[in-house]
């Protein structure tokens, strides 16, 4: 793992849209795994503002989406799907037959799941997961106790993740108590993942998913496991990790990071 820390939001969402960027110009049929949230929204701002400004092309491009909420239909302005189209899909040349979100509405969702991760088997896997953090720790919806090795199944959402979502849908009465969810065994297959967290709401548990022990209780500590895993945080979001100068020493001087320093 490797922790790059920005001095704010904004900072720390333009490194994450220039590598996304990057690697959509190295290969224009990326394959990429997408979250959504308020912390995701900056990065899809700034994607779109580089396909207008500087033509970045996505229309190669596939998407696999990391979550959906069980019984939203698309046009639903909760939903992820409708998320994913407001925010970037529909202000960028993507083929929307190559974006892929679960069928939350799906009759038999446990075939829904198995067809999704045939779908992701079917392009090669993911190039390149995109991923926020609840603050119940988990990745997509992957609440505790979440097997690390888990699949695309659907999951019961924790007090904590309730809490944090309600006020979106103005109210807990309102708001789906379960999602499908790619697995954590799914997630730490992408060749590559990037983590995004900012603001102090997010300082606890970034230090115990990066710097605590592998657990099913933080399943974002799984991508400890990971061989080529960047968490990227604000000072905010990094502020209670104890190893922030050698963080920063790396980011400063490794190669690697030269074009986005
Ligand atoms: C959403 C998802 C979640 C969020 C996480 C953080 O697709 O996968 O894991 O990334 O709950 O959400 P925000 O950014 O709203 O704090």
């Amino acid at each position: 793992m490797e922790v790059i820390i920005q001095p704010d939001h904004d900072c720390a969402a333009l490194l994450v849209a220039r590598v996304i960027a990057k690697e959509i110009r190295a290969k224009p049929d990326l394959v990429l795994g997408l979250a959504t949230g308020k912390t995701m929204e900056a990065v899809y701002r700034l994607l779109v503002r580089m396909h207008a400004a500087e033509g970045l092309d996505f229309s190669r491009c596939r998407t696999f989406n990391l979550d959906e909420y069980v019984g939203l239909a698309p046009g639903d302005s909760h939903s992820y799907r409708f998320y994913m189209n407001d925010h970037l899909f529909r202000n960028v040349n993507i083929d929307l037959r190559n974006t892929h979100v679960p069928d939350g509405m799906a009759n038999d969702l446990g075939a829904e799941c198995r067809r999704y991760e045939a779908a992701i088997a079917r392009v090669g896997g993911i190039d390149l997961q995109l991923l926020g953090i609840g603050q119940a720790g988990h990745i997509g919806f992957n609440e505790p106790l979440s097997a690390l090795r888990s699949r695309t199944r659907v999951k019961a959402l924790t007090p904590t993740t309730v809490a944090q979502n309600a006020p979106l849908f103005g109210g807990a009465d309102r708001m789906p108590r379960r999602a499908v969810t790619m697995g954590v065994g799914t997630i730490i297959e992408a060749r590559r993942c990037f983590l995004l967290a900012t603001g102090d709401s997010k300082a606890d548990i970034i230090a115990q998913a990066v710097e605590g022990p592998i657990t099913s209780m933080i399943t974002a500590s799984a991508l400890q496991l990971h061989p080529r895993c960047t968490v990227v945080v604000d000072e905010a979001a990094g502020a209670k990790l104890k190893e922030k100068e050698y963080y920063r020493w790396i980011f400063e001087n490794e190669p690697e990071w030269q074009d986005f320093r």
